[in-house]
């Protein structure tokens, strides 16, 4: 994966902020018939308060893209637009109440009409997009220079067969879906949530484009190479990511062995759901838990300071994979955006912090104006 290579994960994310930033700019020769995101860039001109989470899903899930098919989609394409609202649905449903009741009683809700057969309807569609996609990459595939991950895993398949390594279409099509269902709503609404925090407390927002001026300025954009120079940014990431406390349960686990966990015993075989939300909000590691604070991040020096219970990727062997490149993504989209726009809301219209629960917590929809500096 990109983690191990760091070329891919700064051309990937890149690339997919270039989409973005492509796309918002106000400055572009908007004439251009030929260009993919007309439409989104006449609703910026407009000046018309508009919804965000389209953007910012289609230009971080085209990270996933040039990694797992190495090319990007075009936001109008109807299989890249209908492979993000299928994403998004299992976000939702799989941390809903149908999944819970599905699980609770399969037999009953399997025969039930109800929107939990829309897991499986969206699980089908994802997989017919991955498949295809594998399909024609076989046709020219050359294993001593693959382009991607689905070349990657196909060239390791050919040297592999038959042993017990996994490496199988079966289990592609399920790593493709993982990638994807794993990298795209996470950061999407990690920066959705970024917005919201950003306009809600426009004094921070004001500190972090200084930031910016004072060591990217306005003509270049932004690299990993400045993020050790910019603590305050980093500390307002962070204080995002523990507010936004995007994935509240983490995911389910099973115990590998007989554990004993403080003064828990965790037989083999439990099923474990690790409680993210108790150590972001944890009132005896926090200052102030519920107040959006970057000092959180901060030493009295102004400093970035990592702290134990800043947890948003879980912890352990089986923590997120994909942080690393999480965090480049989320490093290179804020400080582009806040680079060139000064995000606000439409007068009068409070956002709104609590989130809607699925497996993910996602903001409730809003619409924001943004202004070129
Ligand atoms: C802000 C963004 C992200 C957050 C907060 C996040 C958080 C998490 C969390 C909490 C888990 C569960 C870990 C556990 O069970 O202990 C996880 C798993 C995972 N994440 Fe992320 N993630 C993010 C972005 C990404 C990205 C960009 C990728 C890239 C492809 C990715 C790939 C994965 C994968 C493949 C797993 C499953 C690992 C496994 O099953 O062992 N994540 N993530």
């Amino acid at each position: 994966m990109g983690q191990q290579d760091p070329h891919v994960e700064d051309k990937a994310v890149e690339d997919g902020c270039d989409v973005l930033l492509g796309c918002m700019s106000l400055t572009v020769d908007v004439t251009a018939p030929q260009c993919a995101q007309t439409k989104h860039y006449s609703i910026l001109l407009s000046g018309e308060p508009f919804d965000p989470v389209p953007l910012l899903n289609s230009a971080v899930a085209n990270i996933i893209c040039q990694i797992v098919i190495g090319r990007r989609l075009d936001y109008r394409d109807p299989n890249f637009q209908r492979l993000l609202q299928n994403l998004t649905e299992m976000a939702y449903l799989e941390g809903s109440i149908w999944a819970l009741l599905y699980e609770a009683f399969p037999d009953l809700m399997r025969r039930l009409p109800g929107p939990h057969n829309n897991i499986f309807s969206n699980l089908k569609s994802v997989e017919t997009f991955i498949r295809r996609e594998i399909e024609e990459h076989k046709l020219d595939l050359d294993p001593s220079n693959p382009r991607d991950y689905i070349d990657s895993f196909l060239a390791e398949e050919n040297h592999n067969r038959g042993s017990e390594q996994g490496f199988e279409e079966a289990n592609l099509v399920l790593c493709c879906l993982d990638l994807f269902l794993a990298g795209t709503e996470t950061t999407s609404k990690t920066l959705q949530w970024g917005l919201i925090y950003l306009i809600k407390n426009p004094h921070i927002q004001d500190d972090v484009q200084a930031e910016i001026d004072r060591v990217i300025g306005q003509t270049r954009q932004p690299t990993m190479a400045d993020r050790p120079n910019m603590s305050y940014t980093d500390a307002v990431i962070h204080e995002i990511q523990r507010m936004g406390n995007i994935v509240p349960l983490n995911g389910p686990r099973v115990a590998a062995k007989d554990t004993t966990l403080g003064s828990y015993f965790i037989p083999k075989g439990t099923s474990v759901m690790p409680n993210l939300t108790s150590v972001l909000f944890d009132k005896t590691e926090w200052e102030t838990p519920d107040t959006f604070n970057p000092k959180h991040f901060l030493d009295a020096g102004g400093r970035f300071v990592r702290r134990e219970a800043f947890a948003p990727f879980s912890a352990g062997k089986r923590a997120c994979l994909g942080e690393g490149l999480a965090r480049m993504e989320l490093f290179l989209f804020f400080a582009s955006l806040l680079q060139r726009f000064c995000f606000s809301t439409v007068d009068g219209v409070e956002l709104r912090t609590e989130g809607i629960t699925g497996a993910t917590r996602t903001p409730y929809p809003f619409k924001i104006h943004a202004k070129a500096r």
